[in-house]
């Protein structure tokens, strides 16, 4: 990994969210100087909790907000940063235009990598409301290069999980034990990437000088799953059979028409995936795309079998105790009839 010259010293951006802690996690397992940024304001116990365990790790936390220029610009020159990684959530993509302006202005960062971490935004299109976020992220990368910052966008597609459609963050969720929703006829194809992988090989291609200018597409072809072969293999895990419930197109466009924040939002792009077909819609020959295990070919992903197996243990722990056995119902929805 890692290209010849500098220190990778890199600035990680939203390293508290649900993906951010994936790729900041990598970045200090993987022993590049790691600083983090720390928005001003938040007494929220997790997130105090959730540096601290980063800043024991190695992390530096530097102070400041992605939408302060010239603050960021302070960050980037004073701590001779070279790379900037933005895991920043869906409400706050638009805080990116500042940075971006931030990073041309100094123009010693040789990486930035948006955040993007799901579906191509450039190829997929999903239905309203998600449609909104892929217009967002499709401004961003015209602004990075009109303003010729060195970029790569991660495409790293879903993240292990149950798909929930109606679960916001569905990977904290665990698979069903009552039922097993299947999208259709369970038939389309998709491709599943475990947190700690996404932020592995995030990290990797950040330091990569062959993904400058391109987009890094996740697709494993160990996990490339349909619905019908999740159930199965979650079925096997567990020992059981499960009933399986058809949730048909039109109940996913009408989630995503209520315009709910942000089940609404997941629900659109569960449709993409699940109707559409959005990860195998497209080749990805062109010239600016590179696909993650051709370019690490000895570089393993975690199976879903291995994900599936860890979630299974603990269902197996939870049948032997009434606590553990509510706590894991809790987690898992129940709540599809
Ligand atoms: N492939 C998938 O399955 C998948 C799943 C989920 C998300 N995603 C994508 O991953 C990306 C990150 O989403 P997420 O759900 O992980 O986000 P998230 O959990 O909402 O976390 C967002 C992070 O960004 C920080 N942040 C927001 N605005 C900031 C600013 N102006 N300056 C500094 N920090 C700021 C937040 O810090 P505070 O603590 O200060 O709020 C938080 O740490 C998005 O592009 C999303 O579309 C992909």
């Amino acid at each position: 990994m890692g290209e010849a010259r500098g220190s990778g010293a890199t600035l990680i951006v939203g390293s508290t969210g649900f993906i951010g802690r994936f790729v900041t996690e990598a970045s200090l397992a993987l022993r590049v100087p790691t600083y983090v940024l720390r928005r001003p304001g938040s007494a929220d116990p997790a997130k105090e909790a959730s540096f601290r365990s980063l800043e024991l790790k190695g992390a530096v936390i530097v102070q400041g907000s992605a939408d302060d220029k010239q603050l960021i610009i302070k960050i980037l020159k004073e701590k001779n940063i070279e790379v900037v990684i933005s895991v920043i959530g869906g409400r706050n993509l638009a805080d990116q235009f500042s940075l971006i302006e931030a990073i041309q202005s100094t123009g010693t960062v040789r990486r930035f990598l948006p955040s993007e971490f799901g579906n191509d935004v450039d190829r997929a299109n999903p239905v309203e409301p998600g449609s909104r976020v892929y217009e967002e992220k499709r401004e961003i990368r015209k602004a990075i290069e009109a303003a010729g910052v060195p970029f790569t966008y991660i495409c790293c597609n879903s993240i292990a999980s149950w798909p929930f459609y109606d679960q916001y963050h569905h990977s904290e969720a665990f698979p069903p034990l009552d039922k097993l929703a299947i999208y259709g006829d369970g038939d389309m194809k998709a491709y599943f990437v475990t947190g700690p992988d996404i932020g592995k090989f995030t990290i990797k291609a950040a330091h990569d000088i062959h993904t400058l200018n391109k987009t890094v597409h996740f697709r494993p072809n160990c996990n490339f799953l349909s619905m019908n072969e999740l159930g199965d293999l979650w079925e096997k895990r567990i020992g059981r059979t499960l009933p399986r419930v058809t949730i048909p197109e039109s109940a996913l466009l009408a989630a995503a028409a209520e315009n709910k924040i942000p089940e609404s939002f997941v629900a659109s792009f569960i449709h993409d995936v699940f109707f559409r077909g959005c990860h195998l819609s497209f080749s990805i020959d062109g010239r600016r795309d590179v696909e993650v295990s051709q370019l690490y070919p000895d570089v393993p992903f975690q199976t879903i079998e291995d994900w599936l197996e860890g979630c299974s243990a603990y269902y197996l722990n939870a049948v032997n105790s009434t606590e553990e056995k509510l706590s894991y119902k809790e987690r898992s929805v129940e709540k599809l009839n």
